[in-house]
């Protein structure tokens, strides 16, 4: 018999249990459904809606349900569809009738809105941690890159020089702004649906702020109807996620194209690539390739998302059941790409000489000259112009600004100097650019230290809320 059972008169078809059962998946969610009872169930005793003596039977029975689920000697099965119920199941199994109090003022609805609340809370602060791993590592890449030049790239064409450390730390930018949304959607995330009902509120004079409290919630999701029936957290996870793997995407891109012989400017570690079945010399770099890759189900998972509720009523649908397995498939892709880069990017070799060899053997200082000759007043149209004239000039030749002499420069301007060999060395070109942001030495140690300061402020905030999300572990 169902728990729901009462008023069917036939057993549901098989395919039906099958095709509706969540718990093939929602089983992911027994230890915060568990928690989320834990809290229920001592509420109800205090506002007296039971009496203490079954609240502590139930609580008892609870923490063996707890532990056999862990324990994996719990049955969980789909005849009792998802995980609510097979606990309660497993509850009154273990306890007897009195387990049936457990559901008093509760909904399926309110009820896996907390779950869905409580796990997602966990993996944001675990999230968040992974993150300023990868950002650490890319920080230890820049320290060791303060001198490493390399070209600049626009259009895929070398550009303008930039130091290697400066590469790294528009990475650790855009980590930043991830840590800070998903550590600001916590805040939203982290708020009580119990209570709601199924969709009304419940007759009893349950203390929906007393729950909150001993969850650790920031307060309640107000409104019952939005409570049990908006997944806007779980879209905006989604989309934040989506950006987070979009940043590790573009930077597993540039570690394909870095480690292909054509560029030769980094090798990954052996660790983090992996080999060809037939052709003996290859080494691939497998992991940077599969987050690119993984990016897409990513993507997928958000819009499936947002089309799955874009067409529903309040408040609760059945539809809503399936916010889950994109959100568990979202949080795990994004978490193994972290854990991986991490380490991928600290034990990377980075080649110094290769990337040096790609800026000197290059035209990517043409713009410092005619900035120089725009020093000497001339408008920077007409700079251009010339600048255009000499670079087209070393092309014919086969030759790159350095290798002209004077006498070649003046031939194309009065204006140029014996000083414009300093100017166009790689390393000057570089520090040229001293503006705040640019990538001048100077100015990317400056980035560096601000960066330093915020990644610790992130550790702060992770050791806060972890504390915050850890309490009901203990
Ligand atoms: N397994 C359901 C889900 O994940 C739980 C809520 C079911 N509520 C209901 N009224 N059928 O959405």
């Amino acid at each position: 018999m169902k728990l729901w059972g009462g008023r069917f008169t036939k057993p549901t078809n098989e395919l039906v249990d099958e095709y509706t059962a969540s718990i093939s998946f929602d089983k992911k969610l027994a230890q915060y459904d568990i928690q989320g009872s834990l809290a229920h169930v001592e509420m109800l005793a205090k506002c007296e809606i039971i009496p203490v003596e079954d609240a502590e039977a139930i609580k008892k029975g609870l923490k063996i349900v707890a532990e056999k689920i862990e324990a994996g000697e719990a049955e969980l099965t789909e005849a009792n569809e998802d995980i609510h119920m097979n606990v309660e199941k497993l509850l009154i199994d273990e306890v007897g009738a009195v387990g049936g109090k457990l559901h008093t003022g509760r909904s399926r609805n309110d009820q896996v809105a907390l779950d869905m609340r409580l796990y997602l809370r966990d993996s944001l602060v675990t999230l968040v941690e992974l993150l300023t791993k990868v950002q650490g590592a890319l920080l230890t890449q820049a320290k060791a890159n303060l001198d490493t030049i390399l070209p600049g790239y626009t259009h895929l064409q070398r550009a303008q020089p930039v130091l290697f450390a400066h590469h790294m730390m528009a990475y650790v930018s855009m980590f930043e702004r991830d840590v800070e949304r998903l550590s600001d959607s916590f805040k939203r995330v982290n708020r009580s649906p119990l209570g709601a009902g199924a969709l009304a509120g419940t007759t009893f004079p349950i203390d929906r702020h007393d729950v909150a409290e001993k969850l650790n919630f920031d307060g309640v999701v107000e409104n019952s109807l939005d409570a049990v029936s908006d997944r806007d957290f779980v879209v905006e996870f989604l989309s934040n996620a989506s950006l987070t793997i979009m940043h590790l995407s573009r930077l597993s891109e540039e570690l394909v194209q870095w480690s292909s012989a054509e560029f030769n400017f980094v090798e990954l570690d052996d660790a983090f690539c992996t080999g060809s079945s037939m052709m003996p010399q290859k080494k691939n770099p497998d992991v940077a390739e599969l987050v690119r890759g993984k990016t897409g189900r990513v993507y997928g998972n958000l819009i499936g998302m947002l089309t799955t509720l874009k067409g529903l009523p309040i408040a609760y649908n059945k539809d809503m059941q399936e916010d889950k397995e994109g959100m568990f498939d979202t949080m795990e892709t994004l978490k193994g790409a972290l854990a991986l880069f991490a380490p991928m990017i600290e034990t990377m070799e980075v080649k110094k000489d290769n990337m040096y060899a790609a800026v000197a053997d290059d035209f990517s200082n043409a713009t410092d000259l005619a900035d120089y000759l725009v020093n000497k007043d001339l408008p920077f149209r007409e700079a251009h112009a010339v600048v255009g004239q000499v670079v087209l000039h070393c092309i014919q030749e086969n030759i790159y600004l350095l290798d002209l002499s004077l006498t070649d420069f003046q031939s194309f301007s009065e204006l140029i100097d014996a000083d414009i060999y300093d100017i166009l060395s790689p390393k000057a070109v570089v520090n040229a650019r001293d503006v705040v942001g640019g990538t001048a030495k100077n100015r990317v140690q400056d980035q560096m230290v601000q960066a330093e300061n915020r990644l610790q402020e992130s550790k702060t905030w992770i050791e806060i809320h972890e504390e915050k999300v850890n309490v009901l572990k203990k």
